[in-house]
């Protein structure tokens, strides 16, 4: 689990079927809020399909991928469970995305580490959710249902350095939460251009969280929830 690094470069090799069925049976094998598991995942091996995502998200890992998984959060089959029971059906709002995400990404997770343990590597691929709308429709998912992210996984083409972490004293607390001063981020943002050396993005890591969080967030992800009946 230490050695973890994303891989996002792959050779042609592809995963035998029945390998990639125990990896992903080991992935389901993590604990799901009370047992709902709420959420699918679409295997797509099909290289049309793959240059499609590739096309709206053009990320390479995806096209060069054995295997691209689409983990989907899921609240379909929970309205078919519900309306064995009553007509009424409340899949809205934060608590639910969180519970379908919360499962989809612990399965997501553990399959990326059964894969890696096999020496299979991968990548998480969240951007995917910048086009929600069209993924929905080019994987024809359902009502009360929705793109999380992908995981592209396939045989490495090169091993890759194991990314420093911020250290543990500022992300792990005794008892009680403890703000951190602002020199914890400037000296990971060091530690950061350290590793990256020569394949530096050109900015700091702190630079790239006000990418994310110093503008306002994509509208994407919002207007595909609606659609699908999953927020209000
Ligand atoms: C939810 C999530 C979404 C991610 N999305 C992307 C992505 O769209 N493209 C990509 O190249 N990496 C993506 N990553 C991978 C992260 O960039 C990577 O895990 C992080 O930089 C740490 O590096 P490491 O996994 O090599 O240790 C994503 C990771 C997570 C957990």
């Amino acid at each position: 689990m230490m050695q973890h690094t994303s891989v996002r470069n792959f050779t042609d090799e592809k995963i035998p079927v029945d390998i990639l069925k125990t990896i992903i049976e080991a992935g389901r094998a993590a604990s799901t809020w009370k047992n709902f598991q709420s959420y699918s995942i679409i295997n797509i091996s099909n290289e049309v399909t793959k240059q499609k995502i590739y096309d709206l998200q053009p990320q390479k890992s995806i096209k060069g991928a054995s295997n691209f998984l689409v983990f989907v959060g899921d609240l379909n089959r929970a309205e078919k469970a519900v309306k064995l029971h009553t007509d009424v059906f409340y899949p809205e709002g934060i608590e639910n995305l969180l519970i379908s995400s919360v499962d989809a990404s612990l399965v997501a997770q553990n399959t990326l580490l059964a894969a890696e343990s096999l020496g299979y590597g991968g990548v998480i691929v969240g951007l995917i959710r910048d086009q929600a709308t069209e993924l929905s429709a080019l994987l024809n998912l359902p009502d009360y249902t929705y793109p999380l992210f992908g995981l592209a996984l396939g045989v490495p083409a090169r091993q890759n350095d194991v990314k420093p972490r911020l250290p543990y004293e500022a992300v792990v607390f005794d008892e009680t939460y403890k703000v951190q001063e602002t020199k914890v981020i400037q000296d990971y943002d060091q530690m950061q251009a350290e590793f990256s050396g020569e394949r530096r993005l050109g900015t700091d890591w702190s630079e790239r969280i006000v990418a994310q969080f110093g503008t306002p967030s994509q509208t994407a992800t919002l207007e595909n929830l609606q659609a699908k009946g999953l927020m209000k």
